[in-house]
């Protein structure tokens, strides 16, 4: 399966993704510039990405961690999620993000 990452220039990135793995993971393992600085554990929300609008509505609820995390979140937009909180199945086989801005 595979993600679609859009970085901060605008570039397309197709990324081979795997089951089980967060969105986040995959993007860190391809070394684009997110900084997740928690490490995945819901607590910093520099992982933030935007979500295409039509994956956004087919992924799994956000739970009640990743919503009020997401609410410190730099440039929120209502695609936002957290995507340390996304774990890959294979129903987001070609889930497009783009990746969201950080305040340095
Ligand atoms: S990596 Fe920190 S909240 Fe996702």
């Amino acid at each position: 399966m595979k993600i679609v990452v859009t970085d901060y220039e605008g570039a397309e990135h197709e990324l081979e993704a795997v089951e089980g793995w967060s969105v986040m993971q995959i993007i860190r393992e391809y070394g684009l510039p997110i900084k997740a600085e928690c490490g995945g554990a819901c607590a910093c929300a520099t992982c933030h990405v935007y979500v295409d609008p039509e994956w956004f509505a087919r992924l799994p609820e956000k739970r009640q961690g990743e919503e009020e995390k997401l609410d410190e979140a730099f440039a929120l937009q209502k695609t936002s999620r957290l995507s340390c909180q996304i774990i890959l199945d294979e129903s987001m086989d070609g889930l497009r993000v783009r990746l969201a801005p950080n305040p340095d």
